[in-house]
């Protein structure tokens, strides 16, 4: 039994409440070992997280009157073109994707990312439930890929701004992406205080997506992450940009002890899994690095069809599904 499978079976509960329902494009999905477990791993978070006694937040009223940008602050000043034929030709998400299978399953992923940071009906948000980290165990998983389709499916879908910040800053990948181009980011303005978060921001034509780039790298860059300066970072935005996604697009956690550090100051963690690739010992010990993070979903990632044609995917990939994973028993 893999770990997804063993998480998906400490996932309890009945089904959720309608609107809350698999995407009928996912149900109509050809039945496979990775599907059905990932679709069992879906209905039981969406019921388990229904289950759950809201947690009372207070949240802050905003500082500003929302407009279609957001405060001047998050918007930056520059512009950047996201070139959507290389996503496409990428098999990502791109906001005319309408509702096509690619948009339904990230619409399934982002609805508990969803109702976590922001609330829904009687359920309060959570902590810090805007502050969303991608990860994995291992590079290459499609942590970068998962980030900017959440960024993408949310920013085109949302009544506010997503900030997507590439924090994989040896392996940046989330500027060639999406076509935009940039020096400067994250890491100049952690290390550099004249750097004002304002200049090195990317706001681009997808309405409401900004993007903050990795910045010049350096020796040792990762270790920033785990710094007095990334924390006091991340309070900041936190504060800042309570009513705005953030999406950390971070490093794997077995490749760097920074990205541990990292995951304990976020409200939710995406944990993507490479279907039939990543070793079952290797997801284990990466999550052995979250036991501090209440809030964990699993994305099965290259989840192979039946068919194998792989629909509009071009690699053959299939897409797999989200469900919370409770380390507790
Ligand atoms: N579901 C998917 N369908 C198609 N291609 C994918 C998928 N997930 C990842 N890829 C591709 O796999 C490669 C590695 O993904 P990436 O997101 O860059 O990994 P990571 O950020 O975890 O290192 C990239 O070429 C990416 O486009
Ligand atoms: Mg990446």
């Amino acid at each position: 039994m893999s770990i997804i499978e063993r998480a998906a079976g400490k996932l309890g509960g009945n089904q959720p409440p309608a609107p809350y329902v698999s995407s009928p494009a996912f149900d109509r999905r050809e039945e496979t070992d990775a599907g059905s477990v990932i679709e069992a791993a879906i209905e039981k978070a969406e019921a388990s997280f229904y289950q759950k006694p809201p947690e009372p937040v207070k949240r802050p009223v905003r500082q500003s009157a929302p407009d279609e940008d957001g405060p001047a602050t998050i918007v930056g000043s520059q512009r950047g073109t996201v070139n959507l034929a290389r996503l496409k030709l990428a098999g990502a998400l791109t906001p005319d994707a309408g509702r096509s299978k690619i948009a339904e399953e990230y619409r399934l992923i982002k609805r508990p990312l969803l109702v976590n940071a922001f609330g829904h009906g009687n359920t309060a948000p959570i902590p810090n439930g805007n502050l969303i980290m991608v990860t994995s165990s291992v590079p290459g998983e499609g942590k970068s890929f998962t980030a900017i389709n959440l960024a993408i499916s949310m920013a085109t879908e949302l009544e506010s701004t997503v900030l997507l910040i590439d924090a994989d800053v040896t392996k940046s990948s989330v500027v060639r992406y999406l076509g935009l181009e940039a020096d400067r980011g994250l890491l100049d303005v952690l290390r550099d205080p004249s750097v004002q978060l304002a200049d090195v921001l990317i706001k681009t034509d997808i309405a409401k997506l900004t993007v903050l780039p990795s910045g010049r790298g350096f020796s040792h860059a990762t270790e920033l992450l785990a710094s007095s300066a990334m924390k006091d970072f991340v309070r900041d935005i936190s504060s800042r940009y309570q009513d705005r996604i953030i999406i950390f697009d971070c490093p794997p956690l077995l490749a760097t002890s920074e990205a541990s550090v990292l995951a304990t100051y976020m409200g939710q963690i995406v944990f993507v899994v490479e279907a039939e690739r990543t070793p079952q010992e290797a997801v284990k010990d990466a999550l052995s690095h979250l036991v501090d993070c209440e809030h964990v979903g699993l994305v099965l990632n290259k989840a192979p069809t039946r068919t194998g044609g792989g629909d509009y995917y071009g690699y053959g990939y299939g897409y797999g599904g989200y469900g919370e994973y409770s380390q507790q028993q």
